[in-house]
């Protein structure tokens, strides 16, 4: 499939050394007549297999923990679907229970941690050097995939970015507005950015572990970047991702990395460049025109389909798969959704969505 004339257009020329896996073309320029897919939260609760799986494990941590079932859960949907990337089954809360917080899911609900109010709180953290014996089993199931995947289907690893996980860690769940963790930053600065360094330094050697256990890619999930505005977003969001990004270069040169700064909005411009990343991962709040004129000019991008689509199906699902492709065929382009996949998706959707993807015809050569 990666072999046409229109393949090897583009801003940058195909490497012959890459291996024959679409994600690590794209993610090093290549601009493909098909996409390479994948789904954030593809393994999830709409599928029944995870969801069997899930109880077998007896609770949502126990399943991140458990080396085997996670491997497992992360292969169902390549088997079911064959997306061209796994993405390892974990959470990006277990940097926090790592660094002994306590973490616990509520069902229906979602995470409860103990809160971050005060220097002390971040001083009874453990060191960011610390995490790797409680983190073992993540770097297990890594280890598990990489010998188990098809050998075209590329293995993604990540972490939360420091911002979002100190969302949740101050606040002590998921919070509509971030409401705690800005009132954290704007009266007691010294002990939110204390936080932001221990989670960054965490996120660095929690990565840094995963390329090593065999990770081939890592993303950086901002979820929450886009309630940092101006300046606050360009130390929080922006500064961080730099850093962690530069020192896992440093360390492996070869790994590419995604960053996803949900919802940056403006903020999009200049954040591959800006951060040293290889790619930026979109949500569905900006249209795929947009982002094709003003954030793939810089290289790769993931995205950037409604996840709702995943619910509803029907023709408008196929429109705006084929429009989000169209507007994104000149440049190097990762197909997924703007955010995951929900509980109540429809299994049908997913595959309507690879099907349409997959069959769009290659764009006529422009002479
Ligand atoms: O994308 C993937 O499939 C990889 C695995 C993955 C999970 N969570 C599994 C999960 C990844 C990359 C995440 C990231 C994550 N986790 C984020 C950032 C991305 C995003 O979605 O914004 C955040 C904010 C979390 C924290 C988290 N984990 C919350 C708020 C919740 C509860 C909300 C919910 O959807 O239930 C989780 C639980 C969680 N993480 C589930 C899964 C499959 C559902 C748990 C279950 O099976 O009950």
């Amino acid at each position: 499939m990666v072999s046409s004339k229109a393949d090897t257009k583009g801003p940058h020329a195909v490497k012959d050394t890459l291996p024959n896996k679409t994600v690590l073309r794209a993610l090093a320029g290549e601009v493909q007549s098909v996409p390479p897919i994948w789904m954030m939260r593809q393994a999830g609760r709409y599928l029944p297999d995870y969801r069997a799986t899930r109880a077998q494990a007896g609770d949502f941590l126990s399943l991140c923990y458990n080396s085997d079932l996670a491997a497992e859960v992360t292969l169902q949907p390549i088997r079911r679907y064959g997306f061209d990337a796994a993405i390892l089954f974990a959470d990006i809360l277990l940097i926090p229970d790592a660094l002994g917080a306590d973490l616990w899911f509520v069902t229906g609900e979602g995470p409860r941690l103990s809160t971050i109010e005060t220097m002390a709180d971040v001083e009874a953290l453990k060191p960011a050097g610390d995490i790797h014996e409680h983190l073992a089993p993540i770097y297990e199931t890594v280890r598990i995939l990489s010998r188990e995947l098809p050998q075209e289907t590329t293995l993604i690893g990540f972490a939360g970015a420091p911002w979002t996980v100190a969302t949740y860690m101050i606040a002590g769940r998921g919070t509509p507005d971030q409401g705690p963790a800005h009132g954290l930053r704007e009266t007691e600065p010294a002990i939110f950015e204390a936080l932001m360094e221990r989670l960054t330094r965490a996120t660095i050697e929690y990565l840094s572990a995963q390329i090593t256990a065999g990770a081939e890619v890592v993303k950086l999930f901002d979820s929450w970047a886009g309630s940092l505005k101006g300046e606050a977003f360009q130390r929080y969001a922006l500064a961080p991702a730099r850093q962690i990004i530069e020192e896992l270069k440093s360390r492996h040169p070869e790994i590419p990395i995604i960053a996803f700064p949900r919802e940056a909005g403006d903020g999009y411009i200049g954040f591959a460049k800006a951060t040293g990343a290889d790619c930026v991962a979109l949500d569905n709040s900006v249209s795929a025109e947009w982002a094709a004129k003003n954030v793939q000019v810089d290289g790769c991008v993931q995205g950037n389909l409604a996840s709702s689509h995943m619910v509803t199906g029907g023709q408008a699902l196929v429109d705006e798969t084929r429009q989000i492709v169209e507007a994104f065929r000149e440049g190097p382009h990762i197909f997924n959704l703007g955010h995951g996949i929900t509980p109540d998706a429809d299994p049908e959707n997913v595959q309507l969505m690879i099907d349409t993807v997959r069959s769009i015809a290659p764009a006529e050569s422009v002479a």
